[in-house]
């Protein structure tokens, strides 16, 4: 899976190098005419009719695995993102809380160690969090550049619109992309903070973990900056509580990925007979979710005309959060060449911000 990544991300590079070296110095100006570079990629990311295809053969490859999976960048179209809005409002849901409860303590002091420069958020979604740290930059410069990325066109146009009311003075641009898609545009960016929220690095496995930082450092400059949020070890009640919420919101955002399935690849899965199941593994230090099919369906996938027996109490894995333990994740950040400058986290030590800082040193795992 390492080697077909690389090669994947490789072609997205390419594609999109190739867009930006169409522009010269010149046409881009010598400031930041981001709205020009990002427009050129925009137009070399996937089209509509691509990414239908995409998500049909990732199903489709996903549902031959065993255990059989699903990537879970597809729980986030529109409802998906909105189901995930209300998970961060979730009582059982302390992640989101104590992320935004730290942000407000350490903004600015991230903003005065920076200095001035562009945001890059990867998985911005609606950017509610990334307010307090905009608010700081826009304490230090006059208009700041602030690049969403995500896959979810609609909570960017949220995101948009919410920091256009609050923070008119951000310069923001969403870009509608995978990671992979969008990291080239941090060598187009000047000085730069990658910034990722909300945990979202814990849905990587190791070995996923290991590629995107490798990523993330390869197309960053020395002294550029990385804040990333990670969610910590503690008991498994808490753990399991946030993803097993009373309301029932966290088993609607696993289901609607099969609802979406049923809208966008013509299959008609039963969704009543679809359980929504999140555990705890504690030797992997990971929440795992999952469905568990209730009684035997079918798959159907139209655009490929394939189809997957999945039998009665068989399992689709949707999803996992892993958690991590501060010692020994600087050390691991630091062999892909991040100095970890500061580490901000809350009175319970539920969850970390790492401030990281692009060093010279940088292992080359390929
Ligand atoms: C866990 S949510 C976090 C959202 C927000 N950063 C926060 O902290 O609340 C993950 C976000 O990443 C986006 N996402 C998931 N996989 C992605 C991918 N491969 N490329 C780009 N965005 C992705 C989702 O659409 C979603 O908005």
């Amino acid at each position: 899976m390492g080697a077909t990544l690389a090669i994947n991300n490789n072609k997205d590079r390419i594609q999109v190098n190739l867009k930006l070296s169409s522009l010269t110095t010149e046409e881009v100006g010598p400031a930041n005419d981001l709205a020009t570079i990002l427009q050129g990629y925009t137009s070399s990311t996937l089209s509509a009719g691509d990414a239908h295809l995409a998500f049909a053969t990732d199903v489709d490859r996903g549902l031959h695995c065993r255990p059989r999976r699903l990537d879970c960048k597809y729980l986030y179209d529109q409802r998906g993102s909105e189901l995930f809005e209300a998970i961060c409002d979730l009582p059982e849901y302390y992640l989101t809380r104590t992320e935004t409860q730290i942000l407000t303590k350490v903004a600015e002091e991230i903003a005065a160690e920076t200095g001035p420069l562009t945001l890059v958020e990867l998985g911005a979604g609606t950017s509610r969090k990334t307010q307090l740290l905009l608010d700081a930059y826009c304490a230090i410069e006059s208009q700041p550049d602030y690049i969403a990325v995500d896959v979810s066109r609609s909570a960017l146009d949220k995101g948009r619109r919410m920091i256009g009311e609050t923070l008119p003075t951000v310069r923001f641009h969403p870009l509608c992309a995978s990671y992979q898609q969008a990291m080239p545009i941090f060598s187009e960016t000047g000085k730069t903070i990658v910034v990722f929220l909300g945990s979202t690095i814990g849905n990587f496995s190791e070995q996923e973990f290991n590629v995107f930082f490798h990523q993330v450092a390869d197309n960053l400059t020395m002294g550029d900056y990385v804040l990333l949020g990670v969610d910590l070890h503690k008991n498994v009640e808490t753990l399991e509580a946030a993803y097993n919420d009373s309301a029932g919101v966290t088993q609607c955002f696993t289901r609607n990925l099969f609802s979406r399935i049923n809208r966008e690849l013509g299959a008609s899965i039963d969704l009543n007979q679809v359980e929504h199941l999140a555990c705890y593994n504690e030797a992997a230090h990971q929440i795992e979710i999952c469905v568990r099919f209730l009684e035997s369906q079918e798959i159907f996938i139209e655009p490929l005309n394939a189809r997957h027996r999945i039998e009665a109490g068989e399992r689709i894995n949707t999803e996992i959060s892993r958690k991590f333990t501060l010692d020994g994740l600087a050390s691991r950040l630091a062999a892909f060449g991040f100095k970890t400058r500061k580490v901000f986290s809350d009175p319970d030590n539920l969850f970390a911000l790492l401030l990281l800082k692009r060093q010279e040193t940088h292992l080359h795992l390929e």
